[in-house]
């Protein structure tokens, strides 16, 4: 059996819902209280048939307050999940700051696998304060040929989380 070792990195505003993603996804839990998170490590095995996904999923603090972290955090990465909430018009901001740093760190970058990923989609309508078309054309016109995929999701109802990580492994052509 093969196997393939994968190192994945949360980033994006503070309040976003990283961690709710990545608890949801692991854990099948969601939490309604606000934890800021500095840094958290998950490792999991996945076993998918012909092979072994082993993932390292870095969950990071998304009030930019730790920029040496983040640094080493980008520098480590194999891939990116790069988080905002539709709710929050600052936080597609952050996520294109989070963009520019990977760009600037990274030599490699075009061939990174990115997931942009818009949590909350629970939210009514008229909390919405990002579109995803207006998120679509900056990373199709912007950021074209990159390995970017866009999603929206919610932790709080279970919607698109699996699928996220399934759309992440295509990117990253695994296996
Ligand atoms: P930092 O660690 O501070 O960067 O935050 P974070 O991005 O990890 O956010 P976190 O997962 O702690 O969630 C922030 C708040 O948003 C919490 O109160 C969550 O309950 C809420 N939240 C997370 N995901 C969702 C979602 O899909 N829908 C709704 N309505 N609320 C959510």
């Amino acid at each position: 059996d093969s196997e393939y070792r994968a190192r994945l990195v949360v980033l994006g505003g503070g309040g976003v819902g990283k961690t709710a993603i990545v608890k949801r996804f692991l854990f099948n839990t969601f939490c309604e209280k606000h934890q800021p998170t500095v840094e958290d490590l998950h490792y999991r095995e996945f076993d998918l048939g012909t092979m072994t996904l082993k993932v390292d999923l870095l969950d990071t603090a998304g009030d930019l307050q730790f920029p040496a972290m983040r640094r080493l955090s980008i520098a480590n990465a194999q891939a990116f999940l790069i988080v905002y909430s539709i709710e929050k018009s600052s936080s597609f901001d952050t996520m294109k700051q989070c963009f520019e740093e990977i760009r600037e760190q990274r030599e490699d970058f075009q061939e990174i696998p990115m997931m942009f990923v818009g949590n909350k989609s629970d939210l009514s309508p008229e909390n919405r304060e990002i579109l995803k078309e207006d998120v679509a054309e900056w990373i199709f016109c912007d950021l074209p040929r990159l390995r970017t995929k866009l999603m929206e999701c919610s932790a709080k109802d279970n919607v698109n989380i699996k699928e996220l990580f399934k759309g992440f492994l295509q990117l990253a052509k695994i296996p």
